[in-house]
């Protein structure tokens, strides 16, 4: 199959490429769109023959369930059996918004979409282009992130172009996303909501609107105890690992600089090709490697969307070991800390040690 790939400016998007799309979408077929978090690849929730096919072009697991993406609140009632008073709160403050609610799904939805299970994750994106696209086709998307399983959540249309081209219809390259990270998932069908997946809207903004919210055990204690079963049926996966060896390095700035410098030149004395992570901060210091700059440590958000643009550019290098310094794991932080502990395979270097 050809790929059909069109650019439009996110801020004026040409219908006629929004409306090719929306007809591929209606017969059955796959485009991936940009979202504010990362891109998605889409197909009719409601069509089991469509989502079955994004399953196939990704390569996933058919009991990982689907997010379907709504451009309209409304839609909520239709897709969910019930809808509870939370989730008109939180829809209120954070949609359209980097936030996936799970409700008890309703007839229309069927088991393809969500592998299974008698629940769908249900979010309305905050995309210019997602929106119309969803608008202007009527069709609810089933998406999700638009890569091949196993490789990070595309940030830019060429990374779904690398994985995907072949695979699938068309690509809407809509430029870079803005987070970077994929959405926060809360499950809102026990009493207690439970966020699933951390993102961008963090548990204390949750906390705010509906009151106490919990978090997966297994989120934060799958490293230490293996008997916790995520609630999010992808989060168990084996996630994402570069190529290289990737550590990540802990400390006061200054430790963490000092100690990488040193592994690394000792890795290269070796004939060890070595790659670091740096910060604006700290990018002049290190003195030799492969070194990438992921963002600045005064913007959180500039960290999560070159996180997994870097992760990707190391795997076309060939090194063999890359060093990352650490971020805050608390608020926004811990959603970056989540997907780059999992990246590191929860391998990480007291920078004290020297
Ligand atoms: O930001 C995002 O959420 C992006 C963009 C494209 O919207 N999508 C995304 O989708 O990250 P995906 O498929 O890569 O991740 C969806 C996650 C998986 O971990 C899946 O198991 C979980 O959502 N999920 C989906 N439906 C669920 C359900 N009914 N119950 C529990 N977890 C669910
Ligand atoms: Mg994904």
């Amino acid at each position: 199959m050809k790929t059909i790939i069109d650019k439009v400016n996110k801020d004026d998007c040409d219908v006629n490429i929004i409306d090719k799309a929306g007809k591929i979408l209606k017969s059955g077929g796959l485009v991936a769109f940009p979202t504010e978090t990362v891109y998605g690849l889409g197909g009719d929730a409601l069509n089991k023959e469509a989502s079955g096919k994004i399953y196939a072009a990704k390569g996933r697991p058919s009991d990982n369930p689907l997010i379907v993406h709504i451009a309209d609140k409304e839609a909520l009632y239709e897709l969910a059996s019930y809808v509870p008073e939370s989730a008109i709160k939180l829809a209120d403050k954070f949609w359209p918004g980097p936030l996936t609610m799970v409700l008890n799904k309703s007839a229309v939805v069927p088991k393809e979409t969500t592998g299974g299970l008698d629940t769908v994750a249900i979010r309305f994106p905050n995309h210019p282009v997602a929106i119309e696209l969803i608008k202007r086709s009527k069709v609810y998307i089933a998406a999700p992130s638009a890569n091949t399983s196993g490789r990070p959540s595309p940030t830019l249309a060429k990374h779904v172009e690398d994985d995907l081209s072949g695979r699938i219809d068309m690509i809407i390259d809509g430029g870079e996303v803005g987070i970077g990270i994929e959405s926060t998932i809360v499950d809102l069908t026990s009493e207690v909501p439970v966020i699933l997946r951390p993102g961008y809207i963090t548990k204390k903004m949750l906390e705010e609107v509906v009151g106490k919210v919990e978090i997966d055990k297994a989120i934060l204690e799958c490293n230490k105890d293996k008997n916790y079963k995520p609630k999010a049926p992808g989060m168990k996966y084996k996630h994402y690992a570069p190529k290289a060896e990737l550590y990540i390095v802990e400390g006061s700035q200054e430790e963490v600089v000092k100690t990488i410098n040193k592994m690394t030149l000792e890795n290269e004395s070796k004939g060890i090709k070595t790659g670091i992570i740096s910060t604006s901060q700290t990018k002049d210091s290190y003195v030799s490697g492969i070194i990438k700059c992921i963002g600045s440590r005064d913007d959180d958000v500039s960290i999560s969307q070159g996180l997994y643009k870097v992760l990707r550019e190391f795997d076309e290098c060939d090194v063999d070991i890359i060093y990352t310094e650490s971020f805050m794991d608390d608020d926004f932080g811990q959603a970056i800390m989540n997907r780059l502990l999992k990246a590191a395979g929860y391998k990480i270097i007291n920078g004290g040690i020297l």
